[in-house]
């Protein structure tokens, strides 16, 4: 049986101050034992919102590693560092890391093996671009992500993979709760078709863009969808009642 998971992501936003101060008033309404709840924050930020978070279920994730452990890589942080310091996530390959930053399917591939040798938990970003969808390539844009970066990842392993379609970041244009549960499903084949279906069962699979209090709950009632990746709405209160819609 998979539990829901619902990660929020910061992007680029909150300093240390704030965040403590964010994470202090929401921290006991959204703790839960039901549900699997992450807060991806910036790496600035890592060491005081977990300090915060001490005595909660609540896990802390990054946003971004590097895939090597240490050395000469100024301005990255390593998969390690993040274990060491009882870091428990990280978003993995997302849209604006590969359209900003040119991160390949093969850097990513990279950082899941990294990441997931250190043990921590890579959330794995996959989605299309409004031109693919309108072009109808989505979904084989999308096997092609998944299979690219599970290379060489043994299907024991933990990972999750959010299915982010880039038309819908931060555009208040959320993919209807039925075409989300359609790549869903198709991203379950794909997982399937590497491992089996039994270990596909397993996978958590989260759905992300313009996720609020509002759109949550018909999307995480789709069978294939078990949370979500919530960007800006997981800033401010509205993450509060996104949790309160799972669980
Ligand atoms: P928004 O929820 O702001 O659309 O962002 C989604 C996202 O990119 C989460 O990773």
């Amino acid at each position: 049986m998979r539990k829901t998971i619902i990660a929020g992501n910061w992007k680029m936003n909150k300093n240390p101050d704030e965040a403590t101060k964010f994470v202090s008033t929401i921290k006991n309404d959204i703790d839960s034992n039901d549900c699997d709840i992450v807060l991806c924050v910036p790496a600035i930020d890592l060491i005081s919102v977990r300090d915060c978070l001490i005595g909660t279920n609540i896990k802390v994730g990054a946003q971004n590693i590097y895939f090597e452990d240490s050395g000469a890589y100024t301005g990255e942080i390593s998969a390690k560092m993040l274990a060491d310091s009882q870091i428990n996530y990280v978003i993995v390959g997302h849209s604006e890391r590969r359209q900003l930053f040119n991160e390949s399917d093969e850097m990513i591939n990279k950082k899941v093996i990294k990441a997931i040798a250190h043990g921590i938990v890579p959330i794995i970003c996959v989605g299309e671009t409004l031109r693919q969808r309108e072009n109808h390539v989505e979904i084989e844009f999308i096997r092609m992500q998944i299979k690219n970066a599970l290379i060489n990842v043994s299907g024991t392993s933990k990972f999750v993979i959010a299915y982010e379609p880039i038309w819908a970041i931060g555009t208040g244009k959320t993919a209807t709760a039925s075409q989300a549960q359609d790549i869903c499903a198709e991203i379950r084949k794909v997982l399937a078709e590497i491992y089996d279906p039994n270990i596909a069962d397993e996978i958590q699979i989260q759905y992300g863009g313009s996720v609020n209090s509002k759109n949550a709950k018909e999307l995480f009632a789709m069978p294939d969808i078990d949370g979500g990746l919530v960007g800006g709405s997981s800033l401010t209160d509205d993450f509060v009642s996104i949790i309160k819609e799972a669980i």
